[in-house]
């Protein structure tokens, strides 16, 4: 049986990318949208950090995906169209695919050659299964999938949301909440959302995971500033900032940042950007909820909570919802 791909790409403009790095760098807090860390070398050490001791997230959802495969199937059902936003590698669908049987997965990615191959590889070892690959920015609204190829988006059955890598944990709980909206419209009433979510737990094993002992996390973090100077001629020395990342308690959020060491003046387009010695760009929000917070959450967006699973350390949770239609208008 042939390999069944289709690739669409969607991928923002590189004015869109310019566009977003001066608005992001120019208030009082420098910030920068954590999207940005995925070109293909942010894409693959992502997958280093997944690798690391400290990093539990990724070992405890896949253990759950893995042991619970079954139990998913029998909620979320056969033969429906999956839809993965920020789908990575693909590693994490690969756990569910032979139980879940879907007609269609839709993989979606900013990466888009990192997103190219993998769905190739994916593609060539399920023949059976229609991917229907799509590289666009998902912050732009998740129902951009309208129109796009695919009978099977229309009419192959159930829709389910597949949102793991506690990705959502990197949205502002408001605009959780618009994902989350947008996310059950598009799985439509009786439609699913399985997602993973990481847990609250002691600050040290947190801290830990975002500041690994090998510095991946750290190269991750600098990466954002080769890959600017690489595509928007700017000129950041990355060993003048240092990752800084940590647990906000209050707000239940890890936070990550790139400091920079001195002050110093940085070319960016036809602007230079001055940093006084410790300013911070922050690059990344990482949000931690209990089941009971993330599920309130999901309730809020159209959804009903229907079966939540975690690791025997209750490190991390994934969550089966259903949507059950939306009454409050969030757009
Ligand atoms: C935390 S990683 C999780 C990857 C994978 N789902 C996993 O569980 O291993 C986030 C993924 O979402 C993608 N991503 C982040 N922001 C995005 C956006 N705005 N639109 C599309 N993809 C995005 C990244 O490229 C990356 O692959």
């Amino acid at each position: 049986m042939a390999p069944r791909l289709e690739f669409y790409d969607r991928r923002p403009a590189p004015a869109d990318f310019l566009a977003e790095v001066l608005e992001g760098l120019s208030g009082p807090q420098k910030r920068l949208p954590p999207k940005f860390f995925y070109d293909s070398r942010g894409s693959e050490l992502f997958e280093a950090i997944c690798a690391t001791p400290e990093y539990y997230p990724a070992r405890a959802e896949a253990g759950i995906l893995r042991r619970y495969a079954p139990e998913i199937a029998a909620v979320a059902g056969h033969g429906g169209v999956l839809i993965e936003p920020g789908a990575g590698n693909l590693g994490k669908v690969r756990l569910l695919l032979e139980c879940l049987r879907p007609a269609a997965y839709l993989p979606m990615d900013i990466s888009g050659d990192h997103l190219g191959v993998a769905a190739r590889g994916l593609a060539a070892e399920y023949p059976w299964l229609s991917v229907q690959a799509i590289c666009m920015d998902y912050s732009r609204g998740l129902d951009r999938l309208d129109g796009l190829g695919g009978a099977d988006l229309g009419e192959g059955g159930k829709k389910i949301v597949f949102f793991p890598g506690s990705t959502i944990g990197n949205f502002e709980p408001s605009k959780a909440a618009r994902f989350l909206w947008q996310a059950a419209r598009l799985a439509g009433p009786g439609g699913g959302l399985l997602i993973g979510v990481d847990l609250k737990k002691d600050p040290d094993r947190l801290h830990r995971a975002y500041n690994d002992a090998g510095g991946v996390t750290r190269e991750f973090n600098l990466n954002l500033l080769f890959r600017i100077n690489a595509e928007l001629k700017a000129d950041f020395d990355p060993e003048r900032y240092y990752h800084y990342a940590f647990y906000h308690a209050r707000k239940g959020r890890i936070e990550m940042h790139l400091v920079s060491r001195g002050a110093q003046e940085v070319r960016l387009a036809s602007r230079r950007l001055k940093f006084a010695d410790g300013e911070s760009i922050h690059t990344e929000n990482s949000y931690k909820y209990t089941v009971g917070e993330f599920e309130a959450l999901a309730r809020g967006a159209g959804f009903r909570a229907v079966k939540c699973w975690t690791d025997a350390e209750s490190l991390f949770s994934v969550q089966y919802f259903e949507a059950v239609g939306q009454s409050v208008a969030l757009e």
